[in-house]
């Protein structure tokens, strides 16, 4: 057996979208990300466009394919806009796609060393849930703004950072009964760790359900909880999300702040809409948390939820769905030394959830 492979975090995401120049607009204008590296036509690309946005540790690809007949749009026709890769950068891609493969994770890009002017990276992939992959990024002593073939982008920032500083978790849903089989992939081919903490149990509500499992690397720079979903009295979210999202992907990313107040004030101020908290919630959740060292006014104008465990506490907020189809959304969270994941806030969630499942029919 080949030595264990050593993940150091996410290098970055990358979504296949049907518009990459507005959807890269989008995160620009609302998000504050800033215009890193571009490839397409004007740099030689004939086949594809790829904008690579930054802020913080935190990098999005937006890629769209400019024929009938490319992956990209094949992927895109089927699955909506989404996320196609999460990147994790490794200390040797050629040693973690070997290890991964004779582990038995199905190759998705052979080890591929790609140069510039600006240095070497090395770029693998393996296959995941669905048509997802991981790429495997070496980028140690590559100076360039993301990787060879991408030039840097002269481009203004239109508008300040929301102060998002890195990728906290990425979830995926998967189907009934995969649950298990993909916690164990995770476990032996990438060498994570199952993260007990209020996961395994059933979070449901009285009509949709979900069990989830979490991977992680043992230290939080890597968290992947998968989630399956569970018989409830009616269609549960992650079956919406299976049947518009056409087989599993990844459900939503959560995008870490240091003071979520004023990156969700930010993003409210630019139109970005989130989910409706029942009024309820902030009194069952003053009971539920006790002190924070947050204004309990602030939470509760902007929709920020609360939950405890036994190391902190943390506040999250989750947005609406990013496209029409109702797939991939983000969660912003700020970590006061919790290491959960807002177990205590999925029931409050999930009837805001069905509340707008409700609306579009599906439940
Ligand atoms: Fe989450």
């Amino acid at each position: 057996m080949t030595s264990p492979l050593t993940i150091r975090g996410y290098d970055g995401v990358e979504f296949w979208v049907g518009n990459a120049k507005q959807a890269a607009h989008v995160y620009r204008s609302v998000f504050g990300f800033r215009l890193a590296a571009y490839a397409g036509p004007e740099t030689g690309v004939r086949d594809r466009a790829s904008y690579v946005l930054q802020q913080g540790d935190l990098r999005f690809v937006f890629t769209s394919g400019l024929r009938a007949d490319h992956d990209v749009v094949r992927h895109q026709a089927r699955h909506g806009d989404g996320i196609h890769d999460v990147a994790f950068e490794v200390t040797d891609a050629e040693q973690a796609h070997a290890a991964a493969v004779e582990r038995g994770a199905r190759t998705a890009c052979e080890p591929e060393r790609r140069e510039d002017a600006h240095g070497v990276v090395v770029v693998s992939a393996i296959e995941t849930y669905g048509d997802t992959i991981h790429s495997f990024v070496q980028r140690d002593g590559y100076a360039g703004p993301y990787l060879p073939g991408y030039e840097p982008a002269d481009a203004p920032m239109l508008a300040p950072p929301v102060g998002l500083t890195a990728i906290d978790h990425v979830v995926g849903n998967v189907e009934v009964g995969a649950m298990d089989d993909w916690a164990a992939f995770y476990e032996r081919i990438l060498g994570l760790t199952p993260f007990h903490h209020f996961t395994d149990e059933d979070i449901s509500t009285e009509y949709s359900a979900l069990m989830s499992k979490v991977l992680w690397d043992g230290v939080g720079n890597v968290r992947m909880p998968i989630n399956e979903p569970a018989e409830g009295r009616r269609r549960s979210q992650i079956e919406e999300y299976l049947d518009a999202h056409d087989g599993p992907g990844v459900q939503h990313l959560a995008l870490a702040t240091d003071d979520i107040v004023t990156t969700v004030r930010a993003l409210r101020d630019r139109g970005l809409g989130f989910l409706d908290v029942p009024h309820e919630y902030y009194a069952e959740a003053r009971r539920r948390v006790g002190e924070v060292d947050h204004a309990w006014n602030d939470l509760a104008e902007l929709g920020i939820l609360v939950d405890r465990d036994d190391a902190g506490y943390l506040l999250q907020i989750f947005t609406e769905p990013l496209q029409d189809r109702p797939t991939v959304f983000l969660e912003l969270i700020q970590r006061e030394g919790a290491t959960g994941f807002g177990a205590g806030n999925f029931k409050a969630l999930f009837a805001a959830v069905e509340r707008a499942q409700r609306e579009r029919g599906n439940l």
